[in-house]
């Protein structure tokens, strides 16, 4: 308990510094697989620190940072995702960022600044550290095939026995933490689907293919593969994020090209899909006349929970937060590279509440004005020490 409130008071005194971290980082975005100053950035303070061990360059601009512990105990993973946004900030803070076209909308700075906090802490409490700490600074979460395969085949998770992450989260009040056994993310498919009809004059569409209306057909067609297609108890989204084709309004359009994302939980519900949509274009290019490519992109599997770390999660929040601070939260349609890992290793993935309209931070997650409570990152911090402590104080009584 005297160790429980001292971390607390240990992390509540690197507040400041978090904080101006994140606004550092904040003001220097960089895109996924591109955070090269941003990783040179994280090395330097880890060192400064004086981690046992700083890896940079890990699937390209990761970096991972080992603290050992004093006393006997198991090894614990800690991840966040480094990476920013193809966005225009349109905040009118002054930490906004300073990149063109590039923002971090998602929160990733505050991840990465609260386990630069959870780094501070246990490099100056090797003492009374049980085991070792792997923190791992991933890059690029925002696109598929993500950093965290890289992470692994780098082989950053050998002889881990638990990892836990978490995000900051907009949706929930600043405050408050969530989490779920079992899946709390779905799998995210992406496509792209071009459509070849045949050109021509808009005043003669007889002699021609038209794209456009084949291209708006399949979008009409494909909003009924949820509804009559998929078991109603079992979640699932089809939407098309992009259609394009055309150049004026008497020329018929040859090409129109479609892309879409696809989130599903269940295997087969995710393959019934994908067979869905190959059929409607199949259907609807025989309709027009027209021709088609599918071109599918497998994303990341679902985030799935480990029961156990899950039990770990509730048991550790309510006495860190207090009982009404800590919710159950219902499986997100959006998806996460934390995936890969716990298919390898047991662990939870963790919501901490981010969300605070006294500061502005009523904002979706990647949109031009997010923001964030900044107080969540000092949460945060306190539920990966709490969790990776908890796990390792377990398993060194058991030893
Ligand atoms: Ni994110």
């Amino acid at each position: 308990m005297r160790r429980g409130t001292e971390t607390a008071e240990n992390l509540e005194r690197l507040m400041p510094d978090m904080t101006a971290w994140r606004r550092h980082l904040h003001m220097h975005p960089e895109l996924s697989f591109r955070e090269e100053r941003t990783s040179a950035w994280i090395a330097e303070h880890l060192a400064a620190f004086g981690c046992d061990e700083v890896r940079t360059g890990v699937a390209g601009t990761g970096v991972v940072a080992v603290i050992r512990g004093e006393r006997p105990g198991p090894v614990v993973a800690l991840r966040a995702d480094i990476d920013a946004l193809p966005i225009q900030d349109e905040k009118d803070a002054p930490y906004r960022s300073t990149v063109p076209g590039v923002m971090h909308a998602c929160g990733h700075d505050a991840h990465t600044a609260a386990l630069l906090g959870v780094a501070a802490h246990y490099a100056a409490a090797r003492d009374s550290l049980a085991g070792e700490r792997r923190l791992i600074f991933q890059p690029a979460e925002e696109v598929t095939p993500g950093g965290a395969i890289g992470v692994i085949e780098a082989g950053v998770l050998d002889g881990v026995s638990a990892i836990y992450g978490v995000h900051l989260w907009t949706p929930l009040p600043s405050g408050t933490v969530a989490s779920a056994p079992g899946p709390v993310m779905a799998t995210e498919d992406e496509f792209d689907l071009e459509i070849r009809g045949k050109g021509g004059h808009g005043g003669m569409p007889h002699e021609t293919v038209d794209a456009i209306a084949a291209g708006a057909a399949f979008v009409q067609g494909v909003q009924t593969i949820v509804s009559r297609s998929v078991d109603p108890l079992e979640p699932a989204v089809v939407s098309i994020g992009s259609f394009h084709a055309g150049t004026a309004a008497n020329i018929i359009a040859e090409v129109c090209r479609l892309s879409g994302t696809v989130r599903t939980f269940d295997a087969t519900v995710r393959e019934r899909v994908r067979e869905r949509l190959q059929a409607s274009a199949e259907a609807v290019c025989r309709q027009f006349g027209a021709e088609f490519s599918l071109d599918w992109r497998h994303g990341y599997p679902p985030v799935v929970n480990d029961e156990r770390e899950a039990e770990r999660f509730f048991a550790v929040a309510r006495g860190l937060f207090g009982d009404a601070a800590v919710r159950r939260i219902r499986p997100l349609m959006t998806s996460e590279d934390f995936a890969y890992y716990l298919q390898r290793v047991p662990g939870c993935f963790m919501f901490v509440g981010a969300g605070n309209a006294e500061c502005g931070a009523v904002w979706p997650h990647h949109h031009p004005r997010f923001d964030i409570d900044e107080r969540a990152m000092l949460q945060a911090a306190r539920l990966l020490v709490a969790m990776a402590d908890h796990y390792a104080e377990e398993a060194s009584s058991a030893a």
